[in-house]
This record gives structure tokens, sequence and C-alpha cells, in this order.
């Protein structure tokens, strides 16, 4: 649900989770570490990479703060809130670190560039500060701030995509894990700090994504999601291949056939897609695999082709509604989201009714909604007024959220009736005695557990026979 006050959504749900690997025994090792992740799944699944560098390392992770050696932040500067939340943990974690000797702090992430100065010698708040792409360096790292040195590595890189690590996973269910497939950004949307935080674009080594993904399955995981910036521009050409001019370049298509060839057991899902670079290509490739999941994340950010030009989306509204339109044709029945964002520079009334049409237009199944908030740094923050009140950004974000909340119940009851391939992901949030698993259009389904022999991790044919905006219900039928 949305805090209309705070702007947060469905998606920040996880903030601030801390991760402890189940399956490593505590007494292993001598030090612990504790990671706390913000911000989107990219910043989660690079937690999962830390954990493996420190493991290697020699720490082990712990859940438990006060049990910690090292404590970790991993943040994210996407909007003004983000940060300021992880400011209010820094200075939470300064207190317990007065009360314990030889214990330290670190800020991971992409707020680590911008604030590093502020962090490590203004307000003393932290040990070490490292980077997006600094993550191999963080054991050298922890001993320079064992040895009483601040410790900084911010160096963003246009190489780096940690392919050779295997991500350690953290409070995993068992059932669904997130796959990185490229690192950073270069489209250089207006509001965006990513590119700045994250840096160029590239591309990880097809082989080990693929690898990763069978392995994944060799351990019982039955739904991968295949993460990055924009995952249709991934493109990666084999350096030998390269060298020798035999270069057969890998595009998102052909890396989504290949994960889904693994097995028709595994589920396969992608976030994000950028409008103006998904292809018909990858709409083919989904309609012929079963296993590749009908849904589709989709940010429109804005309605207006006049605020879209000002974002530097490169499309239109009529574009984007075509591509819909398209997915549509060639994938019946596929689920779509959206990112909004309500009360970008210069934004009038009529751009913001736009916005409204484009998304009745698109019939989003679930959106994730913002209001605008100027990151310094970006292209708008140097060349807009971000001009639009307080009082106005909230009441379009208002009518957006109110507008969506609509489009996901009539969603929800469309598929009233209708029978879907559930993957059980464990038990319901409410209760022990009923199953939560997804549909392929990515829709939480809760039904009871009684006379179900499938268990967590398997399919199950389950009629949809009721539901909230955000949840269906139904019951298990015979295939
Ligand atoms: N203000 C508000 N929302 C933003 N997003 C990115 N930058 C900003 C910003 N400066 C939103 C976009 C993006 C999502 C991850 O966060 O909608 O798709
Ligand atoms: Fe930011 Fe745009 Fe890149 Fe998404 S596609 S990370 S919004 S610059």
């Amino acid at each position: 649900m949305l805090d209309l006050v705070t702007g947060k959504v469905q998606d920040e749900s996880r903030q601030g989770e801390a991760y402890a690997p189940f399956a490593l025994d505590p007494n292993t090792y001598k030090k612990h570490f504790y990671i706390e992740s913000y911000g989107c799944q990219m910043n989660f699944a690079d937690s999962e990479i830390v954990a493996s560098i420190l493991n290697n390392a020699g720490f082990g992770a712990t859940r438990n703060v006060e049990e910690a050696d090292l404590i970790f932040i991993n943040t994210c500067s996407i909007r003004e809130k983000a940060e300021q939340t992880v400011r209010k943990r820094l200075t939470e974690f300064r207190k317990l670190k007065e009360q314990k000797k030889g214990m330290l702090v670190g800020v991971l992430g992409c707020m680590a560039e911008r604030l590093k100065s502020k962090f490590l010698e203004e307000e003393k708040l932290v040990d070490m500060v490292v980077g997006p792409d600094a993550y191999r360096t963080l054991p050298g790292l922890v001993e320079e701030a064992e040895s009483g040195q601040k410790a900084v590595n911010v160096l963003l890189s246009r190489e780096e995509t940690y392919a050779d690590i295997a991500p350690v996973r953290l409070d995993s269910n068992g059932v669904t894990a997130f796959v990185s497939i490229m690192r950073g950004c270069n489209n250089m949307c207006s509001f965006c700090v990513v590119p700045f935080t994250r840096g160029r674009e590239r591309s990880r080594d097809a082989e080990s994504i693929v690898q990763e993904c069978a392995d994944l399955f060799a351990r019982g995981y039955r739904d991968v999601t295949l993460l990055g910036q924009n995952v249709d521009s991934y493109y990666y050409v084999a350096p030998d291949q390269e060298a020798s001019g035999t270069a057969a370049p890998i595009t998102f298509g052909a890396l989504l056939e290949k994960v889904a060839l693994i097995s028709p057991l595994l589920r396969v899902r992608f976030s994000t897609s950028h409008p103006k670079d998904i292809t018909d290509e990858v709409l083919h490739t989904m309609a012929r695999y079963e296993n590749i999941c009908k849904y589709i994340h989709l940010p429109l950010q804005s309605g207006s082709s006049r605020i879209l030009q000002l974002m530097n989306r490169t499309y239109t509204r009529e574009w984007y509604m075509a591509k819909v339109d398209r997915i549509r044709e060639i994938l019946p029945g596929c689920g779509i989201s959206s990112d909004i964002i309500a009360g970008f520079c210069t934004e009038t009334e009529e751009d913001h009714q736009h916005t409204l049409e484009v998304m009745a237009h698109s019939n989003y199944d679930l959106s994730y909604m913002f209001i605008y908030s100027e990151r310094p740094g970006t292209l708008a923050q140097r060349r807009y007024a971000d001009d639009v009140p307080d009082e106005v950004k909230k009441r379009r974000l208002v009518e957006i959220v109110e507008l969506q909340n609509r489009l996901s119940l009539e969603s929800n009851q469309r598929d009233i009736g209708q029978t879907f391939t559930i993957l059980i992901e464990g038990d319901s949030k409410r209760s022990p005695d009923d199953w939560m698993g997804r549909s392929s259009q990515n829709k939480v389904v809760v039904f009871p557990k009684a006379n179900v022999t499938a268990q967590k991790g398997e399919y199950v044919t389950v009629q949809i026979t009721g539901c909230t905006q955000a949840t269906l219900l139904g019951v298990a039928v015979e295939a």
C-alpha cells in the first residue's frame, strides 16, 4: 500500500530487511557481519554478492545487529526519502558502535559516491564507504578500517559484473531468486540518478548467467528473475570471439531462451523493460516458451509526450500505447505493470490528465507510483525548475493511486472463475492453513492447503473464486 506522505509503495515493502543465510553455521566464523538493504531488487541482489565476498574472506552473516562486528547498510539514492531513512539508521548504528568497541560500520551502494566525504569526515558516521563496483575490495577495506584508517573505494567500473561470484542466497524462500544480468544504465532519463551512482551499462557473461540459473534449479529453485536497469539492451559478446573476429552476440531474447531451456519447470521472469527497447523478438520468445512468465514491467513515467521529452524517455504517448497494444496482440493475457512519477518539472493539469488516460488505456495490473523528487546532479536538476507545488504533486499522486487501485481490482475481478498454474512459494502470510503462490502473470494467489498434495516449490492448478485489490483467492482443482 502507498503512504501518501512518504510516497512509499509496495516495491519498498522489503526496505531495511536484515539478511542472514540460514545454511551457515554461525560458529564457523570468528567475526560476523550484518547487512541491511534498501532500494530496488538490484540492490538486494548486490547484498547477496557482498555476503558471498565476505563469507569467502571468513566472515559469517548474522541477523542480530548486536552480535555483529561489521554493520553494512546497502543504500539507495533514487528518491530523497530513501536517503533520509539511511541517515537515520546510520545515527542509530553510531550509538551501537559507541557501546561496542571494535565494531565497524560501512555504507555500500548508491549513496556511497555522493556522500562519502560527508559520511566519513564531516559527520564521522561511518568507517567504510564502498561503491557498487568496488565490492571485491571489501576484505581489504575491512582490514584498513580495522587498523583505524578510513576505508573508501567508490570507483565505478566499465567492466565489473561480478560474473564469477556465486551469490549467497539471503533470507531466501528456496523457490524464487534474482539473478543480475547487467549493471549500470546508459539511458540518462533526466530525473534519474542511477547512471551517476551505478555507472555505465555492461552485460554479464551469458554462460555465467545460465550456469547460475541451472545451479539454482538443481538446488530446488523454480522461479528466477533476470535483473537489469534496462534488460532489453542486454548484449554480450564473449571476449575470445570478439578477438578472433567470430563474434556471435547474444541479445536479451537469446539469453531469455537459453535460460528457459534449462527446464520447463523453471519459470523465468525479467525486470525492467524500457518501452523503447523491448523488441518483437523478445515478445515472440515469450510466446514460444510456456515457462517464460507472461508479465512485463514497462514503466510509463508520464503519459504526456511533452513531459516524456523533458524526461528524455525517447518515446511519445502514442508510441507507448502502440507498444502496449503490440504486447496484448502477441501475448494475450500478459500482465503489465508500470512506474509513474507525479509532478515532474513543469507538469500541468493537462499533462497529468494525459498520464491518467494512458494508464487507463494500458489497463495496468499494478503500478509503482512516486512523487517527483529532485536528485542532485541529474539532468533535470541542472536544467529544469522543480516547480510543481508539493500539495499539487500529492493530489496528483492520490488521483493516480486511486485510478490504479480501481484498475488493479478490475483486473483481479476479471480473473474470477478462471484457472491458473500457480507455483507455491510458501505459507500465506495470514494463515499456515493456506498456501501462497504466484501466477505466470505475477499475481499473488492464496488458497487452502486442504486436499492439496503439492508442496512448496511445486505447481498446482488453482481456480480463482474471489479477490481483493492485491490478492487472488482460489481453490486447487484437478489440472
Ligand atoms: N523522483 C521520483 N521517482 C523516481 N524514479 C526514479 N527517479 C525518480 C525521482 N527522481 C522512479 C521511476 C523509476 C523507479 C525505479 O523510480 O519511476 O522507474
Ligand atoms: Fe534510471 Fe531511466 Fe536507467 Fe531506469 S532506465 S535506471 S529510470 S536512467
